[in-house]
């Protein structure tokens, strides 16, 4: 299906490499609500492999970036591509698109009621198809990669909030998505439970998933990322590498900013 605007529209200066190594590419995002503009002719490549780290000033558009990348909002104009596939072409398959993004909040949003096995399983038999024993397996594989096989058959009630947020991501892991976002995943947590999801979100970083972190966390995107966009008034005002970022910030409201935050 042909997209309604073209591929040739302008291609950001952090869009150098090669079309096919982008996993992801916005082209011309906008975003309204109501009179309220959000999100102003965003483009942007996350290349395969990369980390991009959203940084900014609350309101600026972060979480509602990641919301249209997997399609949770729906941009007013702009394209969005995964691979090969164009997710804002009319009649795109949505559900499609989606299971191939995991996105990981602020709130975890595990079923109480569930198992934390079975809260991992769970999408693998209904979306993906699997039988309940591969799935009860691949569920094990996940939290077996974020350091919670022993918690399988617990409630997510008896584990911490750091704990909880492993077994949220070990549920996106499970879909084996081509793409993981992360919107402020340590925000509500305890400051002694940060350091082990940062370690998780680290682990994947370096195994080669591609991510879009929004985090108010410097040291993990100074640390983790291939690259780090300051976001402002709904636009990607900078994106470069940390080091750039942090040590030679010219952008006044990102020198402002990170005055701020670090
Ligand atoms: N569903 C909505 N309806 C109306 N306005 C919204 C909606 N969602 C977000 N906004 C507005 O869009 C702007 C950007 O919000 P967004 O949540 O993307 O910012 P953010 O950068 O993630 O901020 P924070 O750091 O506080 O999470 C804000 O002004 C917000 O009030
Ligand atoms: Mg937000």
């Amino acid at each position: 299906m042909s997209p309604t605007t073209t591929g040739d529209g302008p291609v950001s200066s952090a869009a150098e490499a090669p079309a096919t190594s982008a996993a992801l590419r916005v082209t011309a995002l906008s975003k309204s609500y109501g009179r309220t503009t959000v999100l102003r002719d965003i483009t942007l490549d996350i290349q395969r492999g990369e980390t991009l780290c959203l940084i900014g000033p609350s309101g600026s558009g972060k979480s509602t970036l990641l919301k249209c990348l997997n399609l949770l909002e729906r941009p007013d104009a702009g394209e969005i591509r995964l691979g090969e596939t164009c997710l804002t072409a009319p009649g795109a398959d949505v559900d499609a698109a989606r299971a191939r993004i995991g996105m990981v909040f602020q709130h975890f949003n595990l079923f109480p009621h569930m198992s934390v096995e079975r809260n991992v399983a769970l999408a693998l038999t209904s979306v993906k198809g699997m039988t309940r024993e591969q799935a009860r397996a691949t569920a094990r594989r996940h939290l077996d990669e974020v350091g919670l096989a022993a918690f399988a058959r617990q409630r997510p009630s008896r584990l911490s909030g750091g704990q909880q947020q492993r077994v949220a991501i070990a549920r996106a892991l499970a879909m084996e998505p081509e793409v993981m976002l992360f919107d402020e995943a340590t925000s509500a947590l305890d400051p002694e439970l940060v350091k082990d999801v940062l370690a998780v979100m680290r682990d994947l970083a370096q195994g080669g998933m591609t991510m879009a972190v929004v985090t108010h966390e410097m040291g993990f995107a100074q640390e983790a990322a291939d690259r780090v966009a300051f976001m402002c008034d709904g636009r990607i005002s900078e994106i470069d590498t940390p080091d750039r970022i942090f040590e030679g910030a010219q952008h006044p409201r990102l020198r402002q900013f990170l005055n701020q935050v670090l």
